[in-house]
């Protein structure tokens, strides 16, 4: 394939139109992503795409989570990397956050040029993925539905994150998982399942949503993204699922927050927070 040229590349607004070509960059980047996966996504972001001879050869996301923004779906075409156009990219989509506190997980990839433009590191999430056993439950979990409305309150005392109608979209396609102070939301995504979030007042609540998660999916592929710093990596290895890698969570423009009875235990997705 000849290389795209950077001098004829467009940076252009990103729009539905775009999708199946962000999609062909994800999966060239050996991504999980379905079309799905991308719809969900863009439906709470607007985003920027770079267009070389009627390809997409870059795209970045900022999804709005009211006072928060978090970036993502960063990705340019291998053949025009190391010439700036990430950069442009990613100035192109801090703008469009406006004041918001922005977030994102880095890839080792990204986080030098994130570093160049201001984010800092702030956690480490594990992404761990396989074919899950059933477990024993520490608590009681029910699974739903739910009133959107409590969930998205304990998601955003967790997170910050004011996102109540992807959580209500999440759920109504997905399965909503109920324990004493915690819930979670298990979803279709990628090769599989993905559990998250996983939001709880305490680990052992955690635990058992994530262990109802991993009974429920038993014998089938399932994905859940923690936050190192809670330490449950290891138990949901006893779930059937290991650790494949994951990434570097950073901040740009942190706002205080209020202390809370919550936490988030597992993300939506590493591009959602
Ligand atoms: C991360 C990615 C988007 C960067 O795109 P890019 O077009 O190569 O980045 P740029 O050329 O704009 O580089 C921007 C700056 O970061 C620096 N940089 C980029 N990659 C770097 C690396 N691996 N190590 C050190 N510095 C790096 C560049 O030197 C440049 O600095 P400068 O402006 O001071 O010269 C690209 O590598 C990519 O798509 N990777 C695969 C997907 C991925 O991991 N995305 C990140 C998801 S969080």
């Amino acid at each position: 394939m000849t290389r795209p040229d950077l001098i004829t590349t467009e940076i252009l607004p990103f729009t539905a139109r775009h999708l199946p070509g962000a999609l062909a960059l994800s999966r060239a980047q050996n991504w999980p992503h379905r079309p799905e996966d991308w719809a969900l996504t863009f439906s709470v972001s607007q985003g920027v795409v770079a267009v070389s001879g009627g390809r997409v050869v870059g795209t970045a996301l900022c999804s709005m989570h009211g006072p928060v923004a978090t970036l993502n779906m960063i990705i340019v075409d291998e053949a025009m990397r190391g010439r700036g156009l990430g950069k442009q990219l990613m100035q192109r989509i801090i703008a469009l956050a406006e004041t918001r506190e922005m977030r994102l997980v880095a890839t080792d990839e990204g986080r030098p040029l994130y570093r160049k433009l201001g984010f800092e590191d702030c956690g480490q999430i594990v992404q761990l993925q396989g074919i899950a056993r059933p477990a024993v439950l520490e608590c009681p979990v029910q699974t739903g539905p739910y009133d959107p409305a409590v969930l998205a309150r304990m998601d955003t005392a967790a997170s910050g994150l004011e996102r109540a109608a992807l959580l209500a979209r999440i759920a109504a396609d997905g399965v909503t998982l109920r324990t004493e102070g915690g819930f979670a939301l298990l979803r279709e995504f990628g090769r599989g399942h993905v559990l998250g979030p996983v939001v709880a007042r305490n680990a052992a609540a955690a635990r058992s949503l994530m262990a109802a998660g991993a009974t429920q999916m038993a014998g089938q592929f399932l994905r859940i993204d923690v936050s190192a710093s809670h330490g449950l990596a290891p138990f949901v290895e006893t779930l059937g699922l290991s650790a494949v890698g994951g990434g570097t969570a950073m901040v740009h423009s942190p706002r205080a927050r209020n202390a809370s009875a919550y936490q988030t235990y597992a993300l939506v997705s590493q591009a959602l927070g």
